[in-house]
């Protein structure tokens, strides 16, 4: 286990010995897997009908359209894989980790919105956020932007699979970005960071982390944060996760951007998913109202 990462956890989060220990042993535990159905090609009631067949167990969760799903009985672990259902090479559903399907749910509080909005997506691939958006606001027009072009292939793919209409793909970087000044009604930035939930996946990786490299992507958050608080419009709102834990990639920031442009938005809602409170994998989101412009200096070179 990565030392500094835990005496930064429990500076920052556990006040007790006993506090860090059931979070730490919570990492150990199996989390329950969720599944997202995808409306645009079938209802819920059919497809859960559907999966009866193969004796997967599903529940709802807090999210819509999101189910906990757990087999009932030992199968081979090849009729094990979900992946493998005819419904999922159809992509009636996709396997997403609830937390990935928070980020949407906070920006829309989970209502269906058939205004016609100009929506940024500001990081947007493989899309997972993209589709979802898409189902929660039918009639928007979804700019779905992905800075690296090795990564547009993936959401391409998964923007046809889904069957999501109105979306339009952009490849820029956030200095472009910054100068669409007032252009968007809302936007969502699920921002690029230090992957702390990969411990979920390879304990070892967290031998990598360490505060410089916090520090490092906490800069481009916030140039990416600040990009697009100008590319809002004011009276408008705007949603930022991350799945890392640290303050430094998440209220850091927020409060960093605050201070360079005193009162120019305020916070609607906070969550930090955790996985032994919230049995899912860490998550960050804030949802915040731009209150004014922001008088903001562009940089003289573009990278696109
Ligand atoms: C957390 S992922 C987004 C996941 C996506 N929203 C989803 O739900 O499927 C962050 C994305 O930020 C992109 N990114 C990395 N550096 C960036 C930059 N400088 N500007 C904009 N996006 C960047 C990455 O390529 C990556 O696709």
């Amino acid at each position: 286990m990565n030392s500094k990462f835990i005496e930064y956890f429990k500076e920052n989060f556990f006040k007790s010995e006993n506090d860090l220990k059931i979070f730490l042993s919570s990492l150990d535990k199996h989390l329950k897997k969720t599944i997202r159905i995808n409306t645009n090609k079938i209802s819920p009631d059919i497809l859960l009908e559907r999966l009866k067949k193969y004796n997967y167990d599903l529940s709802p969760t807090f999210s819509k359209n999101v189910y906990y799903i757990e087999r009932w009985e030992n199968f081979d672990e090849l009729e094990k894989r979900l992946g493998f259902t005819l419904e999922h090479l159809m992509w009636f559903f996709y396997i997403q980790e609830l937390w990935a399907s928070s980020s949407v749910f906070y920006l829309s509080d989970w209502k269906i919105d058939e205004t016609n909005y100009l929506i940024l997506d500001m990081a947007s691939s493989p899309g997972w956020k993209t589709t979802q958006l898409e189902e929660f606001y039918p009639n928007s027009f979804i700019v779905a932007n992905e800075f690296s072009r090795d990564r547009t292939a993936q959401l391409i793919a998964n923007i046809e699979r889904m069957w999501s209409e109105n979306v339009w793909l952009t490849c820029y970087n956030w200095q472009f970005i910054w100068r669409l000044t007032e252009t968007f009604d809302k936007i969502l930035l699920d921002a690029p960071c230090s992957w702390e939930w990969i411990w979920f996946k390879a304990i070892e990786s967290l031998k990598y982390w360490n505060l410089k490299n916090v520090k490092k992507i906490a800069d481009l958050q916030e140039k990416l944060f600040e990009s697009w608080l100008n590319a809002l419009k004011v009276g408008w709102e705007m949603l930022y996760s991350t799945c890392t834990m640290n303050k430094i990639e998440n209220e850091w920031v927020i409060e960093n951007v605050l201070r360079k442009y005193p009162d120019s938005f305020e916070i609607i809602t906070q969550k930090r998913f955790w996985p032994h409170i919230d049995n899912t994998w860490w998550f960050f989101v804030t949802r915040i109202k731009k209150l004014k412009s922001v008088d903001y200096k562009f940089s003289k070179k573009i990278e696109l």
